[in-house]
């Protein structure tokens, strides 16, 4: 919700226009009702067609911060580039909002795909293997910074730093979980060998294929004594009847969609990034434009619950969701989707904050 147009490449009425009050508006709502996580983009530039999709967009560690400051529950994450931020700086940032919050900080590390943004900053552009050798670089010494009680001295492949210091240090011991969204062979091993969670596009929409992915990440993990979550992204659709829902799901999708914005996005996430083959992609294009790139949960709430449980049982544990209308379609996931979940075991219910 820190993008305009959220998640949804549509001209359709009632898109997230991205506001500071609606913003606060949003996150209180989810907050309150005890969503565990609040997760933004980091985007630097739109796609360009009718709605320059993520045109408008809020840095992600002031928008970190900001929400830490007006919620009390959710856990709050910063989304990272990488190669644009110095991993001093970071940890400080980091370091910082987990104060803010009260210990309620994770951050999402990406490494970039969306070449023009990099242009903006003169940013070396690398081949994936090197992109993700210098993640791991960057995450080792931005851990050091965090856990670290005396000055450092760091010295890689790429940075060479003296004296190191920073306090404070982060509230949670060791340190905030982290997250990375990376999708090739280098992306995954990344994933598997340096983060707590990784946050992944289904490559397939059935419960064997799903499945076959998550169990593949997670013994990834497993290989190397380490255990990792698998999130993925969700976007919603919930009506009283699975005809309407549907009939929304085309209308703002096939009818309003926004085809040279998705077309710009999908030819450079093509080039750019080695997650999906190019034929697959293309076939994606609808859930590119439902929810950029995410599972589809369209149908009456009863049936959003029962998609649920295939994706429980493909082994994830965490959505993000998106939705056309933020402040009425996520308060009716509160209403009506938030308590049937609870009721089958989905999830538990907010604990108390008393
Ligand atoms: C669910 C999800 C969220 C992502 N969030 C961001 C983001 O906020 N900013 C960004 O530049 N890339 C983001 N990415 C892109 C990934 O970090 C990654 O670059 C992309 O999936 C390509 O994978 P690869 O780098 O392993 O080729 C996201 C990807 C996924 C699947």
């Amino acid at each position: 919700m820190n993008c305009s147009h959220g998640s949804t490449i549509t001209t359709a009425d009632n898109t997230w226009k991205m506001t500071w009050p609606e913003t606060v508006e949003v996150a209180k709502m989810a907050d309150k009702a005890g969503f565990e996580v609040l997760l933004p983009v980091a985007r630097w530039k739109g796609y360009g067609g009718t709605t320059n999709f993520n045109n408008r967009t809020f840095e992600t560690f002031n928008w970190a911060s900001a929400v830490s400051a007006i919620t009390e529950y959710s856990c709050i994450f910063s989304t990272a580039h990488v190669p644009l931020i110095h991993p001093v700086a970071a940890a400080k940032q980091c370091a910082t909002i987990d104060h803010i919050s009260g210990g309620r900080f994770a951050l999402n590390i990406v490494c970039g795909w969306f070449k023009n943004e990099f242009e903006m900053f003169g940013a070396q552009w690398n081949e994936h293997e090197v992109r993700y050798e210098y993640a791991t670089e960057w995450l080792r010494f931005l851990k050091k910074i965090w856990t670290s009680e005396k000055e450092i001295n760091f010295k890689g492949r790429w940075f060479n730093s003296k004296s190191v210091w920073s306090e404070p240090k982060p509230i949670q011991k060791p340190m905030p979980p982290v997250m990375n969204a990376g999708g090739s062979v280098a992306g995954k091993k990344f994933a598997a060998t340096q983060t707590d969670m990784n946050f992944v596009l289904l490559k397939e929409r059935n419960m064997e294929g799903g499945k076959a992915q998550v169990d593949n990440l997670k013994m990834m993990a497993k290989e190397i004594d380490r255990n990792i979550q698998v999130w993925i992204h969700v976007y919603v659709v919930c009506r009283e009847t699975e005809k309407e829902a549907k009939k929304y799901a085309d209308y703002y999708i096939v009818e309003k969609g926004d085809n040279a914005a998705v077309n710009n996005l999908l030819k450079i996430f093509g080039m750019q990034s080695e997650t999906l083959p190019s034929d697959v992609l293309n076939e994606f294009r609808r859930h590119f434009i439902g929810g950029h790139g995410g599972y589809p949960l369209i149908g009456t709430p009863e049936q959003i619950v029962d998609g649920m449980n295939d994706i429980i049982k493909m082994g994830i544990n965490g959505i993000l969701i998106s939705w056309v209308d933020y402040k009425t379609e996520c308060q009716q996931w509160i209403d009506e989707i938030m308590p049937l979940m609870e009721q089958n075991g989905q999830r538990n219910s907010k604990p108390s904050l008393e």
